[in-house]
């Protein structure tokens, strides 16, 4: 049985279908990437899957229960963490603090009574690496520090599946290298890992199944080689250049379909969409 299963969703806002019929699955101990072109739809799905919208249609499922209505907080207490875009950790309370009160908030107000050593928060302090920040204000610590710091308040809830918008964004190379490799150890312990991500590299190196959305729709799954090779993936990541000569290829765009591709894009977009359209005829 898939850990979470989403069918059929769609979603629309007035007249634009943001999501049309989706449908994806995220497999325990396993790390799965939803990625797709800009407006493709990828935070609304993200969204209906972490209950901040209601879909127009379709059924999302977690651990075998329908939670397609679900509150936030029901679905948190079924095991779903999550992490935010914008970083949202106690300012004036330490990096230990801010994860004590996550673990707090976890086991109800009676933890506040007999607050003493918590295991458990040195043993994710240093799941996430933060040991020597423990003690520095939240408000002090660099971007990259914080966005573990948030994954460690999000893991204090002890989730089955983590669900993840944009981890890398505001993280340098090696930061995001790092963050990959933690990725992966959190997946071998057992938590699965759903993560929405434009960072290819990353995706391309840590993810088990990926799923492209493009227009609200699934057009490819599978691993990351097989949606390498996939034309319509290819074509989704290109297709925006079918002129070339009037559509220079923007370098953030070029540099995303390259990484997954994993040959120039520049270079191949002509030979591609070439390739796409008389496989079309
Ligand atoms: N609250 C909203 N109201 C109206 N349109 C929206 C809303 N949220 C997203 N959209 C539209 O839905 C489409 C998908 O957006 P989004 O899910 O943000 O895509 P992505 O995250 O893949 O870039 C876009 O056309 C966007 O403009
Ligand atoms: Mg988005």
């Amino acid at each position: 049985m898939a850990l979470l299963e989403v069918s059929g969703v769609t979603v629309r806002f007035g007249g634009i279908t943001a999501v049309n019929d989706a449908s994806l699955v995220a497999e325990p101990g396993s790390i799965t990437g939803l990625i797709g072109p800009n407006g493709a739809g990828k935070t609304t799905l993200f969204n209906v899957i972490t209950g901040l919208q209601a879909p127009t249609a379709g059924r999302v499922r977690f651990k075998g229960a329908d939670i397609t209505g679900a509150t936030v907080d029901k679905r948190a207490k079924m095991g779903m963490g999550r992490t935010f875009q914008r970083l949202e950790a106690f300012g004036s309370l330490t990096v230990r603090e801010n994860v004590q009160v996550a673990r707090d908030i976890r086991s109800g107000a009676r933890a506040w009574f007999r607050r003493g050593a918590d295991k458990r928060v040195d043993e994710l302090i240093d799941l996430v690496g933060l040991r020597k920040y423990a003690g520095q204000r939240a408000d002090s610590v660099p971007t990259g520090v914080a966005r573990l710091l948030e994954l460690a308040r999000a893991l204090a809830i002890d989730p089955a599946l983590m669900l993840l918008d944009e981890p890398s964004s505001g993280l340098d190379e090696a930061e995001t290298d790092a963050f990959g490799s933690l990725l992966r150890d959190l997946a071998a312990r057992g938590t699965s890992i759903l993560m929405v991500e434009h960072d290819m590299d990353l995706v391309m190196g840590v993810c088990d199944y990926i799923h492209v959305l493009e227009f609200g729709q699934v057009i490819a799954t599978g691993t990351p080689a097989e949606i390498r090779a996939d034309r319509k993936v290819q074509a989704a990541y290109l297709g925006f250049a079918d002129d070339p000569d009037v559509a220079p290829v923007p370098p953030a765009i070029a540099a995303e379909a390259t990484a997954i591709l994993g040959v120039p894009a520049a270079a191949e977009t002509t030979l591609s969409m070439l390739a796409v359209e008389a496989e079309r005829r």
